[in-house]
């Protein structure tokens, strides 16, 4: 049997984070310029079941049995055999590598779930369609994060710009034109499961102040879609920068992701935030092609360990 490859991009969050765990609605983007690879490989010499999985993202080179109950990466293969109704695995190896950093804000959990669900079930002959995909990377995601709102799973498997909204039918997003985005990497890499429990501590301990935060997130959710549906995204930049003084009031910037974002602002960017979890992770800040350059020689200086430049694109035919 040969060899089956699968590849999921990474995501950053354009606007709503925290406040999306919470029922606002939030905007997520692909970012294809990281990707995870996962490669299923027939072993047809070893006995029935006998499974290895080699990650060297999250230093995992095992055999299935060997993996605790609920490991994510075990997680994920039960998920996908209980889909398929298949009891038990023939023998294989299961190799996956990503380039997305880990814990950063851009999606490397899901990112290698989604991966990982699509290749084991094409390897077994009944690739999932990606309702089932997205399902069982949310499910993945409660392992990793507690209580995901679920943007991370929905946009990885769709791999489309999307505006989530817990609850709600999920709403592709054709946008009109494409814009650039400088992501910048802090360095720090910070869990999202704490910074999500954080603010909820927070919440409970004062519900009016936050909730008035999620609801102001929430208008610039509905205003930042807007300007992507009709074309001046650009020019509204600033809501961008609003969302991050959001963000901050929520407790889950940094000095240094404050210091990355006014940089970028400096730099010429429209607009900058961070993205995702908080706490560490990245930043990201839209530029045009004039200033992206200057934007990232200015975040590399004041500290960020890797930039990348990415365009998003309207959908063909929208072009
Ligand atoms: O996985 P991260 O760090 O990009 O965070 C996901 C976004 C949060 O809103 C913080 C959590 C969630 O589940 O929506």
């Amino acid at each position: 049997m040969p060899a089956i490859t699968s590849s999921a991009p990474g995501k950053v969050i354009l606007c709503g984070e925290h406040a999306v765990v919470y029922g606002a609605p939030a905007i997520a983007l692909p970012v294809f310029n990281v990707s995870t690879k996962t490669t299923v490989v027939a072993r047809p010499a070893a006995p029935e079941g006998a499974v290895r999985i080699i990650a060297p993202c999250v230093n995992l080179n095992s055999s299935f049995e060997e993996i605790e109950d609920n490991h994510p990466l075990r997680a994920a293969v039960s998920l996908v055999l209980k889909e398929l109704g298949i009891a038990r695995l023939q023998a294989c190896e299961i190799r996956i590598g990503t380039s997305i950093p880990i814990a950063a804000g851009l999606g490397s959990s899901a990112s290698v779930t989604v991966s990982l669900a699509r290749a084991l079930s094409a390897f077994l002959g009944h690739p999932l369609p990606d309702a089932s995909i997205n399902h069982i990377a949310f499910e993945v995601e409660k392992i990793h994060h507690g209580t995901p709102s679920g943007i991370d799973n929905t946009v990885i498997t769709y791999q489309v710009p999307v505006y989530f909204q817990k609850g709600m039918p999920i709403e592709h997003l054709a946008i009109r034109n494409p814009f650039t985005l400088v992501i910048a990497d802090s360095g720090w890499h910070s869990p999202t499961a704490e910074m999500v429990a954080g603010v909820r501590e927070r919440w409970l301990a004062d519900r009016e102040r936050y909730e008035r935060l999620f609801s102001k997130i929430a208008s610039l959710s509905i205003e930042i879609k807007n300007f992507l549906l009709e074309g001046d995204l650009a020019a509204n930049g600033n809501y961008l920068t609003r969302n991050h003084e959001l963000l901050r009031e929520l407790g889950v910037s940094t000095p240094l992701l404050d210091k990355l974002v006014n940089a970028a602002l400096e730099a010429g960017a429209y607009g900058a935030k961070l993205s995702g979890g908080g706490g560490g992770g990245t930043i990201i800040a839209l530029v045009n092609e004039a200033s992206a350059d200057t934007v990232t020689t200015a975040l590399e200086q004041h500290g960020a360990s890797r930039t990348i430049t990415t365009t998003i694109q309207p959908p063909r035919g929208l072009q």
